[in-house]
């Protein structure tokens, strides 16, 4: 088993973290390769619950090499404090090794991003704001840093200096903020050189060595299918490639080698920040998947918007990923209702529609055409085997599967680590 990619096949927050930790024990290098700490995973191991941002799930598995890659963007502060929390809670974080080429969030990148968000009033994105767009868009514009830069202290400062030329003419001009000076940017990215710089390195180059080695390695996108800056809901994306695309650029493996594309999927639909979102609810059932569910964001606190499942959703995602195997997360949060909608095709003016719409006007008009099916009552966070779920979920799950594009290998049933029913094995 070469390269496996873990993605996001809704709009987030779909249970990555748990996927990533249900097989890191079986893999040599797990891989962040899009996003910043814009992500929030959940891993939750017997009674102890760690929320990561920047810092690949699969650190938290002995023998496992977690890696920051190329297609990362990175607020060293935030990767200084996110290694010393781990440290203070015994996790071994001193195999993390992290890519020359993978860019730099400052300061400026999280003012931009806070005040640009303002100053879009009611069109605004609801980013994370920590800078993580006005970061992508200086690497696209190339007028970014990368992490090779800070151990160069003259060309980091010409770097800066180049940034922050046109950038404090808006800051100041148009947002009516504080120039930022070009010596506390240099001065405050220095500081964490140091310690930085044992963990450098050519990533693509390591991991390629690992390959061919017959390593395992495991790309684990951040965000999802729906947040991907080409074939999310743009504009209200996030600005890197959260697609198994994102996988082979993110990181410097070559596409053929990624032979295995698990899709996370949860058994409802949620999302956080503006876009539009033809299942959400604004009723008594929304606010059931929010409670039952802990919808609230790992990254922000906001509260989630909830809504039933999507199909064309999980077919779109299952098409432009090449997703192998889905795993359906949180089937245990619908207990309890007595039926289960689930949007099969969208109603636009009038239209029924099978798939996403390709007119961002029309998806945000569509309406969801819904068929039900039957809900339980049981309590299935203690099943382990498909047979041993009540009838109606094994059913729920089935009908999932025959519309969604793709087998589903797993089913969650519960946060805990071994909250899991198997059906197929993810690495087989
Ligand atoms: P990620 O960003 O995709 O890694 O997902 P998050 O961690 O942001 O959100 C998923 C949340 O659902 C976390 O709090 C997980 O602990 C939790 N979770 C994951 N799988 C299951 C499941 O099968 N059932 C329940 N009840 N919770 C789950
Ligand atoms: P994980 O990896 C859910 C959303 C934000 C906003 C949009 C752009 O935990 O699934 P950004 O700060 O990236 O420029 O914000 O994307 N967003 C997420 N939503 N889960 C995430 O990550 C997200 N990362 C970004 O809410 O709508
Ligand atoms: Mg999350």
């Amino acid at each position: 088993m070469p390269a496996v990619v873990i993605v996001g096949a809704q709009w987030g927050d779909e249970g990555k973290g748990k996927a990533t930790d249900l097989i890191s024990d079986r893999i040599d290098y797990v891989v962040k390769f899009n996003g910043g700490n814009n992500a929030g995973h959940t891993v939750v191991i017997g009674d102890e619950k760690y929320a990561l941002h920047l810092l690949p799930s699969g650190i938290l598995t002995k023998g496992v090499t977690p890696v920051i890659s190329n297609g990362v963007v990175i607020d060293p502060e935030v990767l200084m404090e996110e290694l010393d929390g781990l440290t203070a809670r015994g996790i071994d974080v001193s195999k993390l090794v992290v890519s020359s080429h993978a860019h730099i969030i400052t300061a400026y990148h999280r003012t931009l991003d806070r005040v640009t968000e303002r100053f879009l009033g009611k069109r605004q994105i609801g980013t994370t704001g920590r800078g993580i767009g006005p970061t992508y868009a200086d690497k696209i514009n190339r007028v970014g840093i990368r992490v090779q830069d800070l151990f160069d202290e003259g060309i980091l400062r010409q770097k800066v200096e180049g940034a922050l030329e046109s950038k404090n003419h808006l800051l100041v001009k148009i947002y009516n903020r504080r120039a930022i000076g070009v010596d506390e940017v240099v001065e405050e990215l220095l500081s964490y050189a140091d310690r930085l710089r044992p963990m450098v390195q050519d990533t693509a180059l390591l991991l390629h060595r690992a390959l061919e080695e017959g390593k395992t390695v495991l790309c684990e996108g951040g965000q999802a299918t729906m947040l991907d800056v080409d074939h999310g809901t743009y504009p209200f994306v996030t600005s890197s490639n959260a697609t198994s695309g994102g996988a082979s650029t993110g990181t410097g493996i070559a596409p053929w080698r990624l032979d295995k594309i698990i899709g996370i999927v949860k058994a409802y639909t949620t999302r956080v920040g503006s876009g539009p979102f033809p299942t959400e609810l604004d009723d008594e059932f929304g606010e059931f998947l929010r409670s039952n569910g802990h919808e609230f964001g790992t990254t922000t606190g906001r509260p989630r918007r909830c809504g039933w499942y999507d199909a064309p959703i999980a077919r779109y995602s299952a098409r432009i990923n090449g997703v192998t195997d889905f795993v359906l997360t949180k089937l245990d949060v619908l207990t309890g209702l007595e039926k289960i909608p689930v949007c099969v095709a969208y109603d636009v003016e009038g239209t029924r529609v099978e798939e996403i719409p390709w007119s961002q006007s029309d998806f945000h008009h569509a309406k969801p055409v819904y068929e039900y099916f039957p809900g339980w009552s049981e309590d299935i966070t203690g099943v382990r085997k498909f047979e041993d779920l009540p009838q109606n979920a094994q059913d729920y799950v089935l009908a999932l599967e025959a519309i969604s594009g793709s087998r589903i290998s797993a089913i969650g049933v519960g946060p805990g680590r071994d909250a899991i029913v198997a059906r197929h094995d993810l690495l087989g």
